[in-house]
């Protein structure tokens, strides 16, 4: 790819790394940028663009009282949400990147992005973002760099990694780092006006070559399609690396729980897109349990490596969080809130003409005069929401007041437990732990979500997404079970594994569990669990607590109603075990061996228990 290879006129070169440095002037010459601009990281450069962007009418300034330093945007309606249809994993084998990949043989996809990006960044200045996944320093932390022509790509990396010069310095003369190249594919004609979101209305590629640890995005200024370092670089090019070198980079939050006591206990977590994960990750316990404390090291991305200890070590790679917006209010997650208000972007929220921001679920009533995000005065009649519901803040993490002291720590921290959840209006208890890592594994890779509007497909509808790694696994799912499987084999004391379902419904559709601050009785189980602390029973399924193991103090939530939402309904079991094998037909060339093994165990179980199997038929 890109042949040609004369230095660049125009370029800066703050760094000493040679080749870093060619290909910097490589592409800026295929894409004829008008000029190179390295960045630097600094806040000043930060405050540059962000007021460039205001002067360009992409970003609005809001009211500095309400929302210091903070930015509101609406993108083209064309680019709203990441683009699952036109991301491709192109390993060398089409059989490397498997059946939930899309892929297209890399020569092939290298030459239909060449011929994209030749003269694709015309009019544009093309960006430089040196960036770090993880604490500057760390062994588990890796190398970036983003060749970009969008300035709202250069202020959200800044939020979202660490970026700049830090990790230039980290790059040294000749350190590895991953390729990254992002092109909005809307170059300017001399005398063109510029548009306040650029992207390419019609053709859109988010490319991954694992083995070259290279990334191409062409076409979209949005989110995970255009912020390289979070989906593309740190879950699908990094659970490539991940395999080959022996760790885990996985879609999961870390928090942090500390009990009265003061013993601090660490787990990740994993749920599909929409599922509350920032808010799982920033929970604040019930008064009646306010000798807890929870602090956050991530609220997406763990990266996780076995320590010299044998313990499970875990960096969050990302220094920001780019959250879903609506519904997140002072009662849903207080700390959000307060995370988000300064220094932060948002997209694609509604705002008043007075720069204040709105967004569904914020407020019980509207402020009037709103501009939905479409630009256009929101009719609240009209059945249409104000805000998308993809709309987006991004925020520093340094900013959350419920930061964990250790998030920055370059060693980690120690992870005791993982716990795997979706959205499941009916058949998956609140919460249950499986018999061993394989069957974690198991219910892992098996586990589903209801789609919802910012996830994909039908609303409603149960998708398969193991591990909540669908849209992001780097490879063939099936080698990325069998890699679970074999890590655990290594660890002398692995991490328990947990499902959870905060979202069961009874018949009526009214939720059968409060959540958020109220999640804490089960994460409460859960640590106990794993220090063996406190008891279980056996299910069919797995290992659940008694009505009288959970810390009810303050609650008012009764022994019938624990059992409604602990009941596991053999027959909906028998269906929900009949339709992982969907799953397994997919992958049945490299599904582990151990799968449909504890499948059957799973059905034998399911057949000698009751119809509905709970605890009151146990007592
Ligand atoms: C995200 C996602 O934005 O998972 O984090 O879609
Ligand atoms: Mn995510």
């Amino acid at each position: 790819m890109f042949q040609e290879n004369t230095i660049f006129q125009n370029e800066t070169q703050p760094g000493s790394h040679q080749e870093l440095q060619e290909w910097v002037n490589k592409i800026a010459k295929h894409c004829q940028a008008d000029q190179i601009h390295w960045c630097d990281g600094s806040d000043e450069e930060y405050d540059r663009f962000t007021q460039m962007l205001v002067d360009k009418g992409t970003f609005i300034r809001l009211d500095e009282a309400k929302w210091p330093n903070s930015f509101a945007c609406f993108s083209d309606p064309s680019d709203v949400a990441r683009v699952e249809d036109r991301t491709y994993i192109c390993s060398r084998r089409k059989d490397d990147a498997g059946p939930t990949n899309n892929w297209v043989e890399p020569k092939e996809m290298k030459n239909t992005l060449e011929g994209l990006l030749k003269g694709a960044m015309k009019g544009r200045t093309m960006y430089v973002i040196p960036y770090c996944m993880g604490p500057i320093g760390s062994p588990l932390s890796r190398l970036g760099v983003q060749l970009t022509d969008s300035e709202y790509v250069v202020v959200n990396m800044k939020i979202m990694t660490r970026m700049g010069k830090a990790a230039l310095d980290m790059l040294g003369k000749s350190g590895e780092y991953v390729k990254c190249i992002h092109c909005l594919g809307a170059p300017l004609e001399p005398g063109q006006d510029d548009v306040s979101w650029p992207c390419n209305p019609t053709t859109k590629y988010i490319v991954h070559f694992p083995e070259d640890r290279y990334i191409v995005s062409y076409g979209s200024g949005y989110g995970g399609n255009a912020l390289l370092g979070k989906k593309c670089f740190a879950l699908r090019i990094a659970s490539a690396m991940a395999k080959e070198e022996g760790w885990l980079a996985e879609h999961m939050l870390i928090l942090g729980a500390e009990s009265p006591e003061g013993e601090k206990t660490y787990v990740a977590a994993a749920f599909p897109s929409a599922c509350g994960k920032t808010n799982f990750a920033m929970l604040i316990p019930p008064k009646e349990m306010d000798g807890w404390k929870i602090t956050t090291v991530g609220d997406d991305i763990a990266w996780i490596e076995m320590g010299e200890d044998g313990r499970l070590y875990a960096i969050n790679p990302e220094a920001g969080y780019f959250g879903v917006a609506p519904g997140t209010n002072t009662k849903t997650n207080p700390s959000a809130m307060e995370t988000i208000h300064r220094n932060s972007i948002f997209t694609n929220v509604a705002v008043t003409p007075d720069g204040d921001i709105w967004w569904e679920g914020m407020t019980k009533t509207p402020p009037p005069n709103l501009i939905d995000w479409t630009g256009k005065p929101w009719d609240p009649n009209s059945g249409k929401p104000a805000a998308h519901p993809n709309a987006r803040f991004t925020a520093p993490a340094h900013q959350n007041p419920v930061i964990d002291a250790d998030y920055d720590n370059p060693k980690g921290v120690p992870i005791s437990a993982f716990i795997f959840g979706g959205r499941r209006s009916t058949t998956v208890p609140l919460v249950y732990q499986s018999f061993n890592w394989n069957f974690g594994v198991y219910l892992a890779a098996t586990m589903g979500s209801e789609m919802t509007a910012a996830a994909f497909g039908q609303i409603g509808k149960v998708r398969r997404d193991p591990f909540a790694m669908l849209p992001f696994t780097g490879y063939h799912m099936a080698d990325y079970f069998n890699y679970w499987l074999q890590f655990g084999r290594k660890l002398p004391n692995a991490p328990r594994i947990f499902g959870v379902n905060w979202f069961r419904k009874d018949e009526d559709g009214n939720f059968l569990w409060p959540g958020f601050g109220q999640n804490m009785r089960v994460l409460k189980w859960i640590i106990q669990r794993v220090k063996g602390q406190t008891a279980a029973v056996e299910s069919p399924i797995g290992w659940m607590p008694r009505y009288e193991d959970m810390d009810w103090t303050g609650l008012d939530f009764s022994r019938e109603e624990f059992e409604k939402i602990m009941t596991i309904d053999s027959e909906a079991w028998k269906q929900e075990v009949s339709s992982h094998e969907e799953l397994f037909a997919q992958l049945f060339d490299k599904l582990p061996k151990e799968f449909p093994y504890m499948r059957e165990l799973m059905r034998s179980a399911l057949w000698r228990a009751p119809k509905v199997w709970g605890q009151a038929a146990e007592r």
